[in-house]
């Protein structure tokens, strides 16, 4: 691959805008600046330099974002900006998407990607990957109340019962929470279902995949591809259906 089709394929802009920046001097790698548009030998996670910013290739994004609160993941938000926002523009430029959807109010781990097989497998009712939620309910949780998270509830628009796979209480109002689908305000609706009322919502993990060293809300990093098959393939659902 050629220089100025690495820069092309990893959102840097059109291909005469990608030719610019070789002319411009403004590529470097390994210690040198790239000044003539020749072959490059690309593997993930190989390390340049646009305009004097650290890039890695990756023939496929994924990406993990810590996910503030007041945005939306929808491609096209219409009340608050989207989380879209957060990346830089070569991202967007690739056209990444968020893997399902957090609400606008809730935090937490978020995955993106411009991978459209991989967006599919993950959201696939099939691939029960486990999602962690850290629960902030209105009203102190009793025992029962988690004994039928666990043993399934009832929610408004199916009469099949929906089962969270692990359920821990942390404090009477912090409920750790997973669940292996990913349902229309799952959590809220199932603690709804309980007579209580999330306060705050974050999720904490997604499969193997946590926020350590992403501890500000708006910060984010590359998943390269062995974590990827290790934290989001090798993960046995936690609960049979
Ligand atoms: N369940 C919810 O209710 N909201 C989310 O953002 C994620 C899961």
């Amino acid at each position: 691959m050629r220089w100025s089709q690495l820069l092309f394929s990893q959102g840097f802009g059109t291909r005469r805008v990608c030719a610019g920046l070789i002319d411009a001097r403004a590529v470097r790698a390994n210690g040198r600046v790239i000044d003539t548009d020749d072959d490059v030998p690309v593997v993930d996670g190989f390390a340049f330099e646009v305009d004097g910013r650290p890039w890695t290739y990756h023939a496929r994004a994924l990406v993990l974002l810590h996910k503030p609160a007041g945005y939306e993941c929808s491609q096209k938000p219409r009340h608050h900006p989207g989380v879209l926002t957060l990346l830089p523009p070569p991202l967007r430029t690739r056209g990444v998407q968020s893997v399902g959807r957090l609400d606008e109010d809730t935090t937490g781990l978020l995955l993106l990607t411009d991978d459209g097989a991989l967006i599919h497998r993950l959201t696939s009712p099939k691939h029960h990957v486990p999602k962690t939620y850290e629960v902030t309910c209105k009203h102190a949780l009793q025992t029962k109340d988690v004994d039928r998270l666990l043993s399934g509830v009832v929610l408004d628009d199916d009469p099949a019962p929906v089962r969270a796979a692990a359920a821990e209480l942390v404090t009477p109002t912090h409920l750790r929470l997973t669940l292996t689908e990913g349902k229309y305000h799952q959590v809220k609706r199932m603690l709804a279902a309980v007579g209580n009322r999330v306060e705050a919502l974050h999720r904490s993990a997604l499969g193997a995949l946590t926020l350590d060293g992403l501890p500000q809300a708006g910060q984010w990093r590359f998943v390269g591809n062995a974590e990827r098959a290790a934290a989001l393939f090798s993960t046995a659902p936690a609960r049979a259906a």
